[in-house]
């Protein structure tokens, strides 16, 4: 058995957290031979409510839980962690766009930054899942300078997810027959769903997701307004924010990167470094390999003039995103 690792989720005592800490906790994101000590993090008035969420663990009476620390100082959630799980923001309501909550959040992750950079491991792998997911990494990223930039991850997989689940049912075919379904730009309405890319296993013989959809309407329309409007659609139909499904990706994301993807892609959003011609420095959503704890955005694809267009929109919005909570974040 390895020795214990030490994740924090920040509000801890919220929706996406019920989900998500049974699923780390019983070795779903770390493996099976990894201890966890679990650090939850929320605000002062909820620690009442997360006093309840510390007895719920405790009552699963799980192997690899080895501890837990509930807490309202981010110094201490963030001490010596190996892995943050940065979910504690606002969720939006039904009418609202995710970029509408950037005042409300943005400081949020401004100060977790800081606390990050004080007091966690120098190579520490940071989720963020609060929205607006990628302006709130990069402003964390931002307040921590004594880490590399390539630790702070926005979570685009929940979109991924919807994706694959949205091609596999378009074409009759298990969720696990659909891969390389790539999420670019933002974890908003600009997002661009690209199923170009994507492979379909039909009859134990791999085929392009176009080539088997074969419906160039559906891909550039249906699919892609489908994926976008998910979240919202969740929203109306819920009456709150989706928190099970958005657990789950939470999961995969970490697990993925921690663990590695082999040849399959995956979606994150990561710092930019120019890639494809999108804007440098903003939290992009881009494919990506990944191996040994470290990412790598997938090279060499063709981009079409329709997918030109999508990743200019969406890179547009990240970068005055990024202006306005520059701006806040000033203050
Ligand atoms: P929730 O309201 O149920 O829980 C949020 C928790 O965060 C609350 O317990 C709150 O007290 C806590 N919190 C607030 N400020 C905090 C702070 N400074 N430090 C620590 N904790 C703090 O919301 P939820 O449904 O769990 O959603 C959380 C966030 O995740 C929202 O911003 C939502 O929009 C976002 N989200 C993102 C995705 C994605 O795909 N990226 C998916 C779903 C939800
Ligand atoms: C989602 O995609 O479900 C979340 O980002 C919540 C939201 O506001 O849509």
């Amino acid at each position: 058995m390895a020795a214990p690792i030490k994740v924090v989720v920040t509000g801890a005592a919220g929706q996406i957290a019920y989900s998500l800490l049974y699923q780390i906790a019983s070795g779903a994101v770390f493996g099976p031979e990894q201890p966890v000590y679990l650090h939850l993090l929320d605000i002062a008035p909820m620690m009442g409510v997360l006093e309840g969420v510390v007895m719920e663990l405790a009552d699963c009476a799980l192997p690899l839980l080895v501890g837990v620390l509930p807490t309202a100082s981010p110094e201490d959630a963030f001490r010596d962690v190996a892995a943050a799980f940065l979910v504690g923001a606002m969720p939006r309501k039904e009418g609202m766009e995710r970029k509408d909550l950037l005042s409300a959040n943005v400081r949020i992750f401004k100060e977790q930054g800081q606390a990050i950079d004080k007091v966690a491991r120098k190579d520490i792998k940071v989720l963020v899942v609060g929205n607006p997911a990628n302006t709130n990494a990069l402003i964390c990223s931002k307040y921590a300078p004594s880490i590399p930039k390539e630790n702070f991850t926005a979570m685009t997989r929940l979109d991924q997810n919807r994706a694959q689940s949205q091609l596999a049912a378009k074409l009759g075919v298990p969720v696990k027959d659909v891969k390389n379904v790539i999420i670019w730009g933002n974890h908003s309405s600009t997002q661009f769903p690209d199923a170009s890319n994507a492979v379909v296993t039909i009859g134990g013989a791999e085929k392009p997701v176009p080539a088997a959809v074969n419906d160039d309407e559906f891909l550039r329309n249906t699919f892609v307004s489908t994926v976008q409007k998910r979240g919202a659609a969740v929203i109306a139909a819920r009456k709150m924010s989706s928190a099970l499904s958005a657990a789950k990706a939470a999961s995969d994301h970490m697990r993925d990167w921690f663990l590695g993807t082999g040849d399959r892609w995956v979606s994150m959003g990561v710092v930019s470094d120019g890639s494809y011609g999108t804007p440098k420095d903003i939290v992009f959503s881009f494919p990506v390999t990944t191996a040994n704890g470290k990412w790598k955005i997938v090279e060499g694809l063709t981009i079409s003039d329709f997918a030109r267009k999508m990743l200019d929109a969406t890179g547009k919005e990240l970068a005055e995103e990024k202006q306005d909570a520059l701006d806040v974040c000033k203050d």
